[in-house]
């Protein structure tokens, strides 16, 4: 049900859903082969703090926890109720919500507006309204916060911390990239499965995430449509001047569009009305997911580039080469690096390397003259930004190199956004792994590494536009 403008009390409540003191397993599971034992299960065994009530008629104890026959029967409060029954009873199951005075509901069942039962989705979501409880769903994986280390869902773990907040309309993908999250080091705050969106709606969440939540710094959206279209506006247009938000909209493509009209029942949409509306509300837009888990990386871990001029460090000229085409593409410009900084970094490089942009310290490029070429770098006021690409050479170990870029960075701290690509095998990753645990985005490859750099760009030009 369209939401009636963004309700601020409904933001407001949200912190239940994130933040929640106890939370009520509704459909808890004795069989572990059900969504509802992995639910419970992903919740003690994350280590969650508060209070865990499995709720189930049929069973006095799950996993050591005394089980409740309803809602009703429980002690203490409940913040959140997590919805596992099946759809039958699922408006019984939020009525005794109602009676027990829980604060927020997110609603794992499918089986609504999705096949066309959007009359029982409609009642729930009218209950829920009546009583002032927000409602996340239904038909989602559940939600996660990594600080509270709170799993309400069926991924396989908890999502590697961080400080983004990955809102995802579709489920599955919510639980395949939790994966991403541990193998690329992409940190998460909270994680919000977003479903058929009958109640809590984008703009809720954004603004929630946006201004209510100390942990996050970055938003990172996965769209197949919207259908309230004005309001998501208002909220980017409001977060965006203090917060990165990055998005993909997916249903571009004619059938991606038939194929997103199935799955959450959503309105794809024109995909150029998207991009405008991107535009117009300081959303950063990307076309992939690579892209959008790249670019949150960058943007939750790093400073957005204020002026135009990004500097490139390479010990491979091919790699800079790369660079510089992805930077053409992304609409970066390269420019010559002015002369008082092409000498002082002359003192790091053979005869026959490059001063110029990208600066080549060629194959004798040891850690030393990194370090040295990136604090003159960093020192340079003319420089806005910089990416340090390391080719694996018997010369140095990538590992040393991630600590010459760490060195200045971290002494200098002058908010200049950094990025960095190892371009190897196994020591390379380890290298990049280290960086982003210490808040440098480091990835495979130059051009993953510039189109993290153009997010950079891109939202310092928000900054701009929109102040902050
Ligand atoms: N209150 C609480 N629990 C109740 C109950 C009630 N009124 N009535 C029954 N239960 C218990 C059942 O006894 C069962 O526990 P048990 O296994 O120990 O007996 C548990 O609740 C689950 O009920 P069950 O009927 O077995 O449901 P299910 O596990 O087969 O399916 C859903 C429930 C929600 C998982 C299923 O309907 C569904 O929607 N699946 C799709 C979810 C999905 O994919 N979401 C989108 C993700 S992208």
């Amino acid at each position: 049900m369209r939401i009636p403008g963004i309700r601020e009390e409904v933001v407001e409540k949200l912190r239940f859903m994130f933040e929640p003191n106890s939370v009520a397993v509704v459909g808890a599971s004795r069989d572990p082969g059900k969504i509802g034992y992995q639910c419970l299960r992903n919740l003690v065994e994350g280590g969650y703090g508060g209070r865990i009530y499995p709720i189930n008629p049929n069973a006095d104890e799950i996993m050591g926890l005394k089980c409740f026959p309803s809602l009703s029967e429980v002690p203490g409060e409940v913040d959140l109720a997590l919805i596992v029954v099946p759809a039958r009873i699922a408006k019984s199951a939020i009525e005794d919500c109602v009676r027990k005075g829980v604060k927020a509901v997110a609603m794992i069942t499918a089986g609504f507006s999705e096949i066309g039962k959007k009359e029982e989705e409609d009642e729930i979501v009218r209950i829920c309204r009546e009583n002032g409880i927000p409602l996340l769903g239904p038909n989602i994986v559940g939600i996660s916060n990594s600080w509270k280390k709170c799993n309400a869902s069926f991924c396989q773990s908890l999502p590697y911390a961080g400080r983004t907040a990955f809102i995802s309309q579709s489920g599955a993908l919510a639980i395949a990239l939790i994966g991403w999250t541990w193998l690329y080091r992409v940190g998460l705050s909270s994680m919000a499965s977003i479903g058929n969106k009958a109640d809590v709606d984008f703009s809720e969440l954004i603004l929630y995430f946006g201004e209510r939540d100390e942990h996050t710094n970055c938003i990172a959206m996965y769209i197949e449509g919207l259908d309230a279209g004005p309001e998501f506006i208002e909220a980017c247009r409001r977060v965006s001047p203090k917060k990165p938000l990055v998005a993909l909209k997916a249903g571009k493509s004619e059938r991606g569009v038939a194929a997103a009209a199935s799955h959450t029942g959503s309105l794809a949409g024109a995909p150029l009305i998207y991009s405008a509306a991107f535009k117009q509300c300081g959303v950063i837009e990307v076309s992939s997911l690579i892209e959008l888990f790249d670019s949150a990386l960058a943007l939750s871990l790093q400073p957005p580039m204020l002026g135009d001029f990004p500097l490139i460090i390479t010990n491979g000229g091919g790699a800079g080469v790369v660079a510089t085409d992805a930077a053409e593409r992304y609409g970066i410009p390269i420019s010559d690096s002015p002369p008082d900084l092409a000498k002082s970094l002359r003192k790091y490089m053979p005869e026959f390397g490059s001063a110029k942009n990208p600066v080549d310290l060629t194959g004798m490029g040891t850690a030393d003259k990194y370090e040295g070429a990136i604090r003159e770098a960093l020192a340079h006021p003319g420089v806005d930004g910089l990416a340090v690409l390391y080719c694996h050479t018997a010369i140095t170990s990538p590992m040393k190199v991630a600590e010459a870029i760490y060195g200045p960075y971290s002494e200098l701290k002058n908010n200049k956004p950094i990025v960095a690509a190892f371009i190897g095998g196994s020591e390379c990753e380890e290298a990049a792994s280290w960086l982003k645990e210490r808040g440098v985005p480091a990835f495979p490859s130059p051009e993953r590494a510039m189109r993290a750099l153009s997010a950079l760009r891109a939202y310092g030009r928000i900054r701009r536009r929109f102040g902050g």
